[in-house]
């Protein structure tokens, strides 16, 4: 059964999607395989993993989680090979746009995404949720159907901001809908070390949530324009530049998130 892993945070370009795509692909990397499921309208995950999302309707998220198994454009979920072996890509576009309204009328509407990732749960090792920057039934579906949380977090001081909120909503699907979701940790991210007070968001997270029992990764991941080149690409920075500090981040942060499943 995969370990299902939501990326999570409704503060907008914080690295959820550099981190969902640069953690699916460095887990393939290391043996495990990975579905990486584009939970945003706009896309950016399919982008960064090579897809155009205009060219993807009819096989989204969206047809296989909004509409009704009955709809004639429904389908099961059938995800895209991504260019490593191993690696597979649900992808979104801005039809997705219409889920708030088309899940309002569907019974348990909050389990919609749930219900569609059920019959593929057991190919892959590890599902990840890219998720969009709301907190609204995109986000909240994808904490009803993940087994974890994944926290990015920018080490800009604005960023610590509505990580409070988040954590509420996160205790609300806990109490209400997911009993046993866990916070797999929070990750630095954009981290410039040339920046004194990037330094002090950081220990500011190592000294506020270990105490409330969430985990901060010693992983942080550096700040550098070879993520923008690599999106524009279509290959993670994993991929585009290994050698990039950003990249190493990232493949630490794989070994801890494998070591956390004793899978490392
Ligand atoms: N470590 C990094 N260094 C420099 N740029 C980065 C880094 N990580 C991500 N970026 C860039 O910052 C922007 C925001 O990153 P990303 O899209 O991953 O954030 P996000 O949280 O998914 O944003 P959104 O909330 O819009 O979904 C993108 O242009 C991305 O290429
Ligand atoms: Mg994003």
């Amino acid at each position: 059964m995969a370990h299902v892993i939501a990326v999570v945070n409704q503060k907008g370009g914080v690295g959820k999607t550099a981190t969902t795509a640069n953690l699916a692909w460095s887990l393939v990397a290391a043996g495990h395989s990975c579905l990486a499921v584009d939970l945003d309208p706009q896309g950016s995950l399919t982008i960064s993993l090579g897809f155009d999302p205009d060219a993807q309707t009819g096989h989204t998220i969206y047809e296989a989680m909004v509409l009704p198994a009955d709809h004639p454009h429904h389908h099961a979920l059938t995800p895209l090979p991504v260019d490593i072996m191993g690696l597979a890509l649900v992808p979104a576009n801005l039809d997705l746009a219409a889920a708030e309204l088309d899940l309002n009328a569907q019974y348990q509407r909050e389990f919609a995404l749930k219900r569609a990732l059920t019959p593929i749960r057991s190919t892959y090792d590890f599902i990840l949720i890219d998720c969009p920057p709301t907190l609204g039934i995109l986000a909240i579906n994808a904490l009803a159907a993940a087994d974890a949380v994944l926290i990015p977090v920018g080490t800009n001081y604005l960023s610590l901001r509505g990580l409070q909120l988040l954590l509420r909503s996160i205790r609300l699907t806990q109490q209400h809908m997911n009993p046993t979701l866990e916070i797999l940790g929070i990750v630095g991210t954009l981290y410039d070390r040339r920046m004194a007070h990037h330094q002090d968001v950081l220990q500011e997270l190592r000294k506020i949530f270990p105490p409330q029992g969430i985990h901060v990764f010693d992983s942080v991941i550096a700040r550098s324009v070879r993520f923008e080149e690599a999106a524009m690409t279509g290959r993670p920075v994993v991929d585009y530049a290994p050698t990039n500090p950003g990249a190493e981040g990232y493949r630490l942060l794989a070994q801890e998130v494998l070591t956390h499943y004793g899978a490392g």
